[in-house]
This record gives structure tokens, C-alpha cells and sequence, in this order.
């Protein structure tokens, strides 16, 4: 298995990713004190969707003691958003909502333009207002969240990043990221800039404030690169939830923009997703006589996955089309024809969101020549 943050390959054992990352499992504990601040689990939470953390217990520990966190995600617009981007996105609205947490959501347009060499700055810079559209879709508070283009906002994050880069070696980041001879130095120095937004609200509110990073797991690498630097610049250490990859429709593998015939996109006509998803591999048999007989595997099937990730919120539900997929008597086809409409409906809605968030858009991206920014970053002398 390789996880990261630009390839994800192979079968992913998640237990062994935390032991090999060094993160640690969302205990039943945490889990029941998380549930103290939002009442219900997250279906995320419940279904073990995000399912390690780092520091997760400070953060909370902080919060009681009456230091609110901060938020922050983010986004490499490398063409159109797919169902998978949108997990953590969901997941850290239902953060914000409960913390009342304002958010920090990076659109790295630079990472995007310096690993794919068939991407212009320009067409990053147009996927970052396009994926904006979608980031703001998925239900962000437009008054406590607010966006940065790593391009455009670059007098934002930059002084904070070199801040950190200059605490990082080329061996680490290459034992970090597994950078080569021909990797190009914009590539190297990167990560220091996504490793920015973890301390920003500290260097604007002039002290240190908590922040937690809800992400898929492939982007752990840069914690550790924050992490390491950030005692090191008097600042906390950002605290993470990792969570799984929602697989695409073939077999295998996590649904990717990258892979565009495997995945559903926010934009895809309803009935485009639909059709798509009656296509997907399935855990089923070879023939209908064989699944009644033996049954099937929703274990390895997508079509469950979507439905336990985001298409079934109703947990008796979801282990009735577990129970009845395993006995056979739920069949691939009758199971793909009643999560259709479910697919339809979300797309309707998300659309409907993105269309509304193109009034708002412009006003949450960060102002880099915001006078108050530039004072707490001492920038204003210069
Ligand atoms: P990107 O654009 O690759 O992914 C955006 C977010 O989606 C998560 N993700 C997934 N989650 C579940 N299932 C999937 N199939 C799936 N595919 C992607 C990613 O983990 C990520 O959370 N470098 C980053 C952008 C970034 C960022 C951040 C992400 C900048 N700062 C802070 C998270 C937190 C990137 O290219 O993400």
C-alpha cells in the first residue's frame, strides 16, 4: 500500500497506517466526549469513517478549559470536486457547527500547478474558484470560514511559511514525502506552506491559538512536518481527525479527480452520477443464481460504501442492506436502483447550494491587504 498525499495505490490497511504514521485510534472514549458537545455522533463518527486522530483529547482539553480552536482544510484544485473531497468537507462543517469554529479552507493552487505537469498557474487558479463554489456547497457558516488561495493570498501565508520551512531539512521532507533528484524545488518547499495556516490565526490574534485538521489520512505527511516546527516557532502543534477514503467505482482504490472515469463529480448531471454508479463493480457473484446461493461481499463492494459514508443515515438501515447483500437476497442490480435516487437528490441539492454560493464567494476569500492582517504579521512597516 502506498498512501501519499499524491498517490494513494494498493489495499489500504488502516491499522497499519496509524502504526506507520504514528497516529492514534478515535477511542470509544473520545468518541463519548465528543458526543457530550454535538448530542448525536456524526454519521462519520458512528460508522468509524473518521477514525484516528492526533492530539484530538488537548484540543478538547483546551476547549473546556475555555481556549476555542480553530479549523482548518483544504482543497488542491486539480480539476472538479468529487463525493470523496466532500467527506471531510461535511464532516468539518458538522465541526463547526458544534464548536462554533471559525475555519481556515486552503485552495492549494501552487501544489496542483508544480505536480501536474498539465495544469497551467491559470487553470489552478480557475479550478480554485470553481472548487470554492463547492467548498462553500458543502453548508460552511460564510461568516466564520474563510478561504485562501495560495497564489493570490500568497503575502498571507508566506512570511509564516518560510518561518517553518527554515525548520525543516531536505532529508526530512524526503523522508517525509519521498522527493526525488527530479522533483522540482516549488515541490520542496511546499509543504511549508500548507504547514502556514495551522498558525495563522495565532500570528493574528498576537497568541496561540488551538487548531484541528479534518482531512482524509493521505494528508498526514504535512502534519508532521507542522508538528516538528511548531514548538520550534512557539506555537501549539495542530491536532488532527483522519479520516478513510471513499473507494471510486472500479475496483479498488479511492475515488479521485485525477481519475475521472472512476469517480462522481459535485457537477455531474444527476442522471450522468446515476448512470455511472449502475455501471460500478460491485462485491456481487457472477451470476444471480450464484449471489443467492453464496451471497454477496459488501466489504469490498463501493456501492455499500456509499451508502455507509454518506447515502444511509439510518443505521438499522444500513445493516439491513449489509444483512441482506451477505444472505443474497438483496441483489447488485435491485441494490444499485434504490441508492440512485438517494445519489440524485444529493447532487439536486449540492447544486442548488453551489449555484447560491456564487454570490457569496468572492467576499470569504482572505484579504491579503487586510491592514489588521498585515499589522499582526508585521508586514506593515515594509
Ligand atoms: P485534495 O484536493 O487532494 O483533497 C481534498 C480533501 O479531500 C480528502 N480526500 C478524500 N477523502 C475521502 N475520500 C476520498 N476519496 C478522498 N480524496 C481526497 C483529502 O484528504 C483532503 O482532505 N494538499 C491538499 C489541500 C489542502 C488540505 C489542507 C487538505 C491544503 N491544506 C488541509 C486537508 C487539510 C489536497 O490536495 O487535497
Amino acid at each position: 500500500m502506498i498512501v501519499t498525499p499524491w498517490e494513494v495505490s494498493g489495499e489500504i490497511d488502516y491499522s497499519k497506517l496509524m502504526e506507520q504514521f504514528g497516529t492514534q485510534p478515535l477511542t470509544d472514549s473520545l468518541l463519548n466526549r465528543l458526543k457530550k458537545y454535538s448530542g448525536e455522533l456524526h454519521i462519520q463518527l458512528r460508522r468509524g469513517v473518521f477514525f484516528s486522530h492526533r492530539d484530538l483529547d488537548w484540543l478538547l482539553d483546551k476547549h473546556d478549559a475555555g481556549e476555542k480552536f480553530i479549523l482548518y482544510t483544504g482543497r488542491g484544485p486539480s480539476g472538479d470536486v468529487t463525493l470523496g473531497h466532500v467527506i471531510p468537507w461535511l464532516f468539518t462543517k458538522y465541526l463547526q457547527d458544534t464548536f462554533d469554529a471559525k475555519l481556515y479552507f486552503q485552495m492549494t493552487d501552487d501544489e496542483k500547478f508544480l505536480v501536474n505537469q498539465n495544469l497551467t498557474l491559470e487553470d489552478t487558479l480557475q479550478l480554485t474558484y470553481d472548487n470554492a463554489l463547492d467548498v462553500l456547497a458543502a453548508g460552511f457558516d460564510p461568516k466564520k470560514t474563510c478561504l485562501i488561495s495560495d497564489v493570490k493570498n500568497a503575502q498571507t501565508l508566506y512570511k509564516i511559511g518560510v518561518e517553518v520551512a527554515k525548520h525543516v531539512t531536505y532529508s526530512t521532507a524526503k523522508a517525509v514525502f519521498g522527493f526525488k533528484e527530479s522533483s522540482n524545488i516549488g515541490i520542496l518547499f511546499f509543504p511549508a506552506m500548507q504547514a502556514a495556516p495551522c498558525f495563522l490565526e495565532s500570528v493574528i490574534a498576537g497568541r496561540n491559538v488551538p487548531c484541528l485538521i479534518p482531512a482524509a489520512i493521505d494528508q498526514d505527511p504535512y502534519w508532521r512536518i507542522a508538528r516538528d516546527a511548531a514548538p520550534k516557532l512557539g506555537y501549539y502543534k495542530p491536532a488532527q481527525m483522519h479520516c478513510k477514503f471513499l473507494p471510486g467505482l472500479g475496483k479498488g482504490g479511492k475515488m479521485s479527480s485525477s481519475m475521472p472515469e472512476t469517480a462522481i463529480f459535485t457537477t455531474d448531471p444527476p442522471k450522468v452520477a446515476e448512470k455511472k454508479m449502475m455501471n460500478a463493480f460491485t462485491g456481487g457473484r457472477a451470476t444471480v443464481e450464484e449471489q443467492r446461493r453464496l451471497g454477496a461481499n459488501p466489504y469490498i463492494c463501493p456501492i455499500y460504501y456509499y451508502e455507509l459514508f454518506l447515502f444511509e443515515p439510518d443505521d438499522a438501515k444500513l445493516a439491513e442492506i449489509e444483512r441482506t447483500c451477505k444472505s443474497g437476497d438483496l441483489l447488485c442490480g435491485e441494490h444499485k436502483a434504490s441508492l440512485a435516487p438517494k445519489i440524485v437528490k444529493f447532487l439536486n441539492q449540492y447544486q442548488e447550494r453551489r449555484e447560491k454560493a456564487k454570490a457569496v464567494v468572492s467576499e470569504c476569500f482572505i484579504d491579503s491587504c487586510d491592514k489588521k492582517l498585515q499589522k499582526a504579521m508585521g508586514l506593515e512597516r515594509f
